[in-house]
């Protein structure tokens, strides 16, 4: 399906757009309904003054972009920028030098490592997103700024920055069926459906104050005290919700690569996209590692995902190597790959409504999705030049 076909699956019409609520899906459908309307006036219309600039470089024909080359990186640089916003927010309580003793506690359960990984992992995204940028600048086009939305609150957590967000980790519906989908033999993008593997909704992904989650709490495993379990919880929706945002960056950019007319935009999308795999990869292995633990304030459970009823080769820990998996058409052997890899499934638009339903945007306006969206569109109707 292309993106005008996607938007154009749901009627036109515009409407107001509440994200504080739980209507996520009515909301996704009304932003959808104003990019369609959005559609009718042409890219140009949609971007403004990006879209009508079409960067060529006349002395090397080699690296001369095209407009969707443009469209790409654009939509790319976004998806980094938000990205990097909420790594920060991460990097800030439990990075390498974060400020939250009991969340660091807390995540280092799952991995000694996780507070090195997080910071790592957060300076790749902002060098991801000040490239792209600096890149569509080099190149004459527009780079990406998305510094007037930043306007979500911040954790009163001890640690945290008392700063304008981008995102919100406060309440998230994390879809963990990544975990499932590489431990499966079928494919997505040939219709197939995965189950969660653990059901995580309107949970934390970092403390949200000092008082349910003191940050001197001691956190054994398994954690002795109610503050304790909150904490764990946390860290552990923290885990699933990290490899939930990588791997939709290893579809994503495996879905842009097909899109690119000019070798050297292709070479950065590719090495980008590594990078987005190599970060999945880690974060998929440490999911493994959350400790079993229920929250004693919303009662989300995190169980044993190696013993009966689960277990095996749906759940099974370790299983963390991409299963071979039906891939391009029936009539095929299997294959370990990444998935999805199709524009309806991991394309920029499918990259926003994951977004989108993770909550990850709730109390944003409709300004800001629009804005996404345009960009969004924008990218998935970019084709190839030969
Ligand atoms: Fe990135
Ligand atoms: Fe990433």
């Amino acid at each position: 399906m292309t993106a005008e076909e996607h938007a154009s699956a749901n009627p036109s019409s515009t409407g107001c757009v509440t994200r504080s609520g739980g209507d996520i899906e009515g909301a996704w459908r009304r932003v959808v309904r104003r990019r369609a309307f959005l559609g009718g006036l042409g890219l140009a219309g949609a971007m403004g003054p990006a879209a009508a600039l079409l960067a060529t470089d006349a002395g090397a024909a080699s690296t001369a972009v095209t407009r969707g080359d443009v469209a790409i990186l654009r939509f790319l640089a976004a998806a980094e920028i938000v990205e990097s916003d909420l790594w920060q927010q991460y990097n800030e309580l439990g990075g390498v030098n974060g400020g939250n003793p009991s969340y660091i506690a807390a995540l280092q359960n799952l991995d000694g490592d996780m507070p090195q990984y997080i910071s790592d992992n957060t300076d790749d995204e902002m060098s991801h997103a000040a490239f792209l940028n600096a890149y569509l600048a080099s190149k004459g086009a527009q780079p990406v700024n998305l510094d007037r939305f930043r306007r979500l609150p911040s954790s009163r957590a001890t640690g945290a920055r008392q700063v304008g967000r981008l995102t919100n980790l406060q309440h998230l519906d994390v879809d963990t069926s990544w975990y499932t989908r590489y431990r499966s033999a079928e494919n997505p993008d040939l219709g197939a459906n995965f189950p969660q593997a653990i059901t995580i909704r309107n949970q934390p992904a970092i403390p949200l104050n000092d008082s349910e989650t003191p940050p001197g709490t001691p956190q054994p495993v398994p954690p002795a005290t109610a503050p304790a379990r909150r904490m764990q919880a946390i860290a552990d929706t923290a885990g699933f919700h990290f490899a939930f945002i990588e791997q939709g960056g290893s579809s994503l950019y495996t879905t842009m690569a097909l899109k690119c007319s000019s070798l050297e935009v292709l070479r950065i999308v590719v090495s980008i996209g590594g990078t987005e795999v190599n970060h999945f990869a880690v974060w998929h292995d440490k999911a493994g590692n959350a400790v079993v633990v229920t929250d004693p304030v919303t009662n989300l459970k995190f169980p044993d995902l190696n013993a009966a009823p689960l277990g095996g080769e749906t759940f099974q820990t370790n299983l963390i190597m991409p299963e071979p998996c039906d891939f391009l058409r029936e009539g095929l052997p299997e294959c370990s790959v990444i998935r999805p890899s199709t524009v309806a499934d991991a394309g920029a638009v499918a990259a926003v409504r994951a977004f989108t339903n993770d909550r990850l945007f709730e109390g944003q306006p409709d300004e800001f999705m629009d804005t996404l969206m345009a960009l969004a569109v924008a990218a998935d109707a970019a084709r190839r030049e030969t």
